[in-house]
């Protein structure tokens, strides 16, 4: 018997129209031997729908994003310990698979109402997933194990709430170093809110503006890198997968160069390394991975320092883009994983967490 598997996609974030995409491709490259897909929309304010058949019926379609119809008699609700629900009705579910990219999605919040649920889901747990989140505590966590990442500073809204403040932060950011940076909400992905800046000028706007959408900010210093991205998959023996290479047409590899412009940059699977360089950027995703307390999957993105050919971990991301074109299954792909056995693999995955989980104990 198949399984019944709920794709939830869209989302209460910057990122839902990715997610619209991202889903489409999960959706339609679910092996329906073994998967029986069912649609949970996630609306713009956060509700969540059942999809009709016609939405499921439209997704089928190539090169079509996902839509979502907010029918209010098609609410799905929770209920804890139980499970999810839909006109007094449980949905009957074997696992779910969060298609959702940042803020309540990617972040552990919808991990941690999936486990007040009981219901298994594929990628990163609530930990994994809130640290992968935050650009500043997963750096910590890298420099605690050895781990290359580039240096930075954070300030938290309440640190950079008034002109004299935000001044005071701006210089100690020039003095450390100097005026070229890339300026970050600490926890959104896509390039949102990111500013690069070329002079002291700069960055205090910068910084107003990665505030629009998050209360923390980090700055880094701006390099001239080669950006180097991998697929990592599994739970307690992560395998990374052979790295792929993101060359940005714009400045830097802003939202525009990501989702809008078709020329905005080209995306090179393998990576043009040497086999050692490969190899190195292979073991330092995997120790990145499992430092973040990362399961399931994640794309763990590095820099390749132009000018003394470091390594170093810029981000991981627990929920990649799975668009046919993203980077995330092309790099599974091109070596030999193909986009229909990577998301059995993946929901294998969860199904092999939650055997370990039901053993647990959970009284004395
Ligand atoms: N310190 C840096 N030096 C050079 N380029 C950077 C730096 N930090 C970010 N970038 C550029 O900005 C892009 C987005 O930054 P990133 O930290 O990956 O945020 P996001 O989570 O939004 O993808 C990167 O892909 C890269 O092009
Ligand atoms: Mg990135």
């Amino acid at each position: 018997m198949s399984l019944r598997c709920a794709l939830l996609y869209g989302g209460k974030s910057g990122e839902h129209e990715v997610s619209l995409q991202s889903a489409a491709s999960v959706f339609r490259n679910m092996d329906r031997s073994r998967f029986d897909p069912m649609l949970v929309g996630i609306a713009k304010d956060g509700c969540w729908y059942l999809q009709p058949q016609e939405i499921h019926e439209a997704g089928l379609e190539p090169d079509t994003a996902l839509k979502i119809v907010e029918d209010p008699t098609l609410r799905v609700e929770c209920r804890p310990g139980v499970g999810l629900f839909c006109s007094q009705e449980q949905l009957q579910l074997d696992v779910v698979f969060p298609v959702l990219h940042g803020s309540l999605g990617e972040d552990g919040t919808v991990q941690g109402l999936l486990e007040v649920v009981e219901l298994p889901y594929v990628g990163a747990g609530v930990l994994g997933s809130s640290v992968g989140m935050d650009k500043d505590l997963v750096k910590q966590l890298w420099r605690a194990h050895g781990i290359p990442t580039l240096d930075s500073l954070t300030a938290s809204a309440v640190e950079l709430s008034s002109v004299s403040k935000r001044q005071a932060f701006v210089t100690r950011c020039v003095e450390t170093f100097g005026p070229m940076l890339f300026v970050k909400p600490a926890r959104t992905g896509s390039s949102v809110g990111i500013t690069k800046t070329h002079s002291a000028e700069e960055i205090e706007p910068a910084v107003q503006n990665a505030l629009k959408y998050d209360t923390k900010v980090l700055i880094e210093p701006a390099q001239p890198v080669r950006e180097i991205e991998i697929s990592v998959i599994g739970n307690g023996a992560p395998y990374a997968y052979p790295p792929g290479e993101v060359v940005p047409n714009h400045e830097f590899y802003d939202y525009d160069a990501k989702y809008l412009d078709p020329e905005g940059a080209q995306l090179m699977v393998p990576a043009q390394l040497d086999s050692g360089v490969m190899e190195k950027a292979r073991a330092i995703a995997v120790a990145a991975y499992s430092a973040a307390a990362c399961e399931g999957m994640a794309r763990v993105d590095l820099f390749v320092i132009q000018d003394t050919q470091e390594l170093v971990v810029n981000e991981i991301n627990t929920i990649p883009g799975f668009t046919r074109i993203s980077m995330f299954p092309r790099m599974c792909a091109a070596a030999g994983l193909a986009y229909p056995e990577l998301i059995s693999q993946l929901i294998d995955l969860a199904l092999e967490r939650e055997t370990i989980r039901a053993s647990l104990r959970y009284e004395r």
